[in-house]
């Protein structure tokens, strides 16, 4: 899979891409993460990439041009499956969305300021709007992360299959259960008997009871849908 990213701030997104399980997947080969500078294809000699809005209200606007030539260059060299503007009035992002679109091939990823990009590139030029959560961020390049990261994770062969991304939260529609490790005892605080007795049948089967338990008392909305 190959994900391009285009923003004004990557240095922003190199510490959350360049660790862990997605720094994993890009050294394996799994995903190509691409990012893109907008200001290089700025207007001018200063490489102009905002502008006054016109109307007069307060705030630069991100210019449609640099934007348009970017895209349009990725473009001449790939099909993208999706071209996506993360900004809080998108579609709220959820599991089945993220494992959907970790089977995309290209996928092309826009930065930019919810309140300041010339609306004609969100009318005209993206494909999907996503949002993260009912909050405004300062720009979208820790939405940008957030989703990479959670598609990733989920792409086949990323995480080994002990530890395989089909056990979290949310894949089966519930909470995870909780876990324990050594030691079975601290400050007199037990690990439940259950997980110490090897009885497999008897562990899933308090997982379960666990995962539902949870998903009632912590997110009833889940079990609702
Ligand atoms: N940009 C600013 N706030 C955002 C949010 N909540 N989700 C996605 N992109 C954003």
């Amino acid at each position: 899979m190959r994900i391009d990213i285009l923003t004004l701030l990557p240095e922003l997104l190199d510490s959350p891409l360049g660790f862990s399980i997605v720094k994993r997947a890009q050294t394996k080969g799994f995903v190509d993460i691409c990012l893109h500078n907008i200001r290089d294809c700025g207007k001018g000699t200063y490489r102009q990439v905002d502008d006054y809005a016109f109307g007069g209200s307060a705030g630069m606007v991100m210019m449609i041009e640099p934007i348009f030539t970017l895209m349009e260059k990725l473009k001449a060299e790939r099909d993208y499956d999706e071209i996506i503007f993360l900004t809080p009035d998108g579609e709220r992002l959820n599991q089945p969305m993220v494992n959907r679109m970790s089977n995309y091939t290209n996928l092309m990823v826009l930065c930019g300021h919810y309140k300041g990009i010339d609306h004609r590139i969100r009318e005209h030029l993206i494909t999907k709007e996503i949002s993260i959560g009912d909050y405004v961020l300062s720009g979208g390049e820790l939405a940008a992360a957030v989703l990479v990261d959670a598609i990733v994770r989920v792409m086949p062969g990323v995480i080994s299959d002990e530890t395989s991304a089909l056990t979290d939260s949310f894949q089966d529609g519930l909470l995870s259960p909780p876990v324990y490790s050594r030691p079975e005892e601290f400050n007199n605080w037990r690990v439940p008997e259950v997980l110490l007795s090897g009885n497999h049948k008897l562990i899933a089967q308090w997982e379960e009871e666990q995962a539902l338990e949870r998903t009632k008392l912590l997110r009833p909305d889940l079990l609702k849908e």
